[in-house]
């Protein structure tokens, strides 16, 4: 491997470190980083693969990756920053029948998640 290829690779590699700050998309608010501490403080990833998270291999629910990306949520809800809070706070408000138990996620709670959610 040539020198400037090695180069190449460490400078694409830097290239991703940095799109990992944690800078969640325009007009959504909260605080990804205590986000991120909240999502392990109520075992999200008990259930679910989530992005920068070490958790299980055995996952109840979807994985939690490219949530920045989804239109809808649980196949039910627009995916906005709104429609997370609902949903990580009161998922059978969306769906009565839906396995994921409501945690008593508080709203800073659930915002500061969402805001770490929508920035992966
Ligand atoms: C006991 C397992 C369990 C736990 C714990 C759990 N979930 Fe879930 N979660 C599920 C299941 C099952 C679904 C799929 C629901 C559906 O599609 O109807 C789901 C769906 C979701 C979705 C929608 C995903 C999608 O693809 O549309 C989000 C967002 C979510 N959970 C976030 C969280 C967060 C945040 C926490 C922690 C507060 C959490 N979950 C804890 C089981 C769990």
């Amino acid at each position: 491997m040539s020198i400037l290829r090695t180069m190449g690779i460490a400078v694409a590699l830097a290239g991703l470190a940095a799109c990992s700050v944690e800078r969640p998309p325009g007009g959504v608010q909260g605080d990804p980083v205590r986000g991120k501490i909240a999502l392990t403080q109520y075992a999200c990833q008990s259930c679910h693969l989530i992005p920068g998270v070490p958790g299980s291999k055995v996952y109840v629910g979807r994985p939690l990756s490219d949530m920045g990306r989804r239109k809808v949520l649980a196949g039910a809800v627009p995916n906005d920053q709104a429609g997370l809070m609902r949903w990580i706070r009161d998922p059978q408000s969306v769906d009565p029948n839906t396995a994921m138990p409501n945690m008593g996620v508080t709203e800073r709670d659930a915002r500061d998640m969402s805001a770490y959610l929508l920035s992966h």
